[in-house]
């Protein structure tokens, strides 16, 4: 089952009066998130190319959602997965992991201390990576695959004013952005990202010391930082307001978007990464 061709629906009651905003739900890819099309183009590509053998192990860096998606082609495709796994991973993420038959190292730190574990194993033989943050087919699943479903999806006779997308690898919004703008010419690119010191799951500050090298910002205009908490707030507002059901970076991803279309008005369309069932032990379903 090839990724993408996921619907993009309007949010009628979160858009402020005067306004219009679209939502691409990426968690209707085969293992629930936008990391589905960034994983199938890269182990494509790299059976296709040979650089990854038959059997041969893969190993990768990931918080979870792409590795899910890995973790999955490995199955089919028989070759054992290793995952390096930033402590901060939650446990859904974890057993989600362990379900697609992957064995999980978890790496004492956050994103990047895992990026580094993985290398390591790599240098001393024990697989072959596909490493996300520097593996151009991340970006092009974009280029080639999202951005040309919103094109032929769009249901407006004018084009939206503003795109925004969470940071991560950057895949999405360097793919999405490059795609878009060459017909959408004014379109303004937001990039949605946590501040340095309150992670969000997935997503990357531009202030953060590693930067992906696939990550080409030159065509984003705006970026919204985004606290953990207030993401959550707006996880629970997609709820009460559309009945959604979306994950962390969604939230601050809509968060983002009202903020922008409350005081500039037009019309956001917005690339919601996945859905909440891997955050339900956190805020802002914790409570329940
Ligand atoms: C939940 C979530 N949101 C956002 C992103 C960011 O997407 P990208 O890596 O394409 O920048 C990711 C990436 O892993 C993610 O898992």
């Amino acid at each position: 089952m090839k990724p993408g061709n996921t619907p993009l629906v309007e949010l009628r009651n979160l858009a402020p009066a005067g306004t219009r905003l679209f939502a691409k739900l990426e968690w209707f890819n085969p293992t629930g998130s936008i990391k589905d099309r960034a994983a199938w183009y890269m182990f494509r590509n790299a059976v296709e190319d040979g650089k990854l053998k038959p059997g041969q192990p893969l190993i990768e860096a990931t918080s979870g959602n792409t590795g899910i998606g890995l973790a999955r082609l490995a199955l089919i495709h028989r070759h054992p997965m290793a995952i390096c796994l930033p402590s901060t991973a939650t446990e859904e993420r974890r057993r989600l992991l362990r379900a697609y038959g992957a064995e999980l190292i978890v790496v004492e730190g956050g994103p990047n201390d895992a990026i580094a574990h993985a290398r390591s194993l790599v240098e001393s033989g024990q697989g072959h990576m596909l490493y996300q943050y520097g593996n151009r087919w991340n970006v092009y699943a974009h280029f080639l695959g999202t951005s040309r479903e919103i094109l032929r999806d769009w249901p407006l006779d004018e084009p939206p004013t503003h795109l925004l997308a969470a940071y991560g690898t950057g895949g999405t919004i360097t793919g999405n952005s490059r795609g878009l703008k060459m017909t959408w010419k004014d379109l303004r690119v937001h990039s949605v990202e946590p501040f340095v010191d309150d992670p969000i799951g997935g997503m990357r500050s531009q202030d953060d010391p590693f930067q992906p090298p696939i990550a080409d910002l030159s065509l984003v205009t705006d970026r919204h930082e985004v606290h953990k908490g207030v993401a959550e707030l707006a996880v629970a507002d997609a709820m009460k307001e559309e009945g959604l059901f979306v994950g962390t970076s969604s939230g601050a991803i809509l968060h983002a978007a009202v903020e922008t279309l409350s005081g500039e008005g037009g019309t956001a369309v917005v690339l919601l990464p996945d859905d909440g069932w891997k955050y339900l032990s956190g805020a802002p379903w914790s409570e329940l």
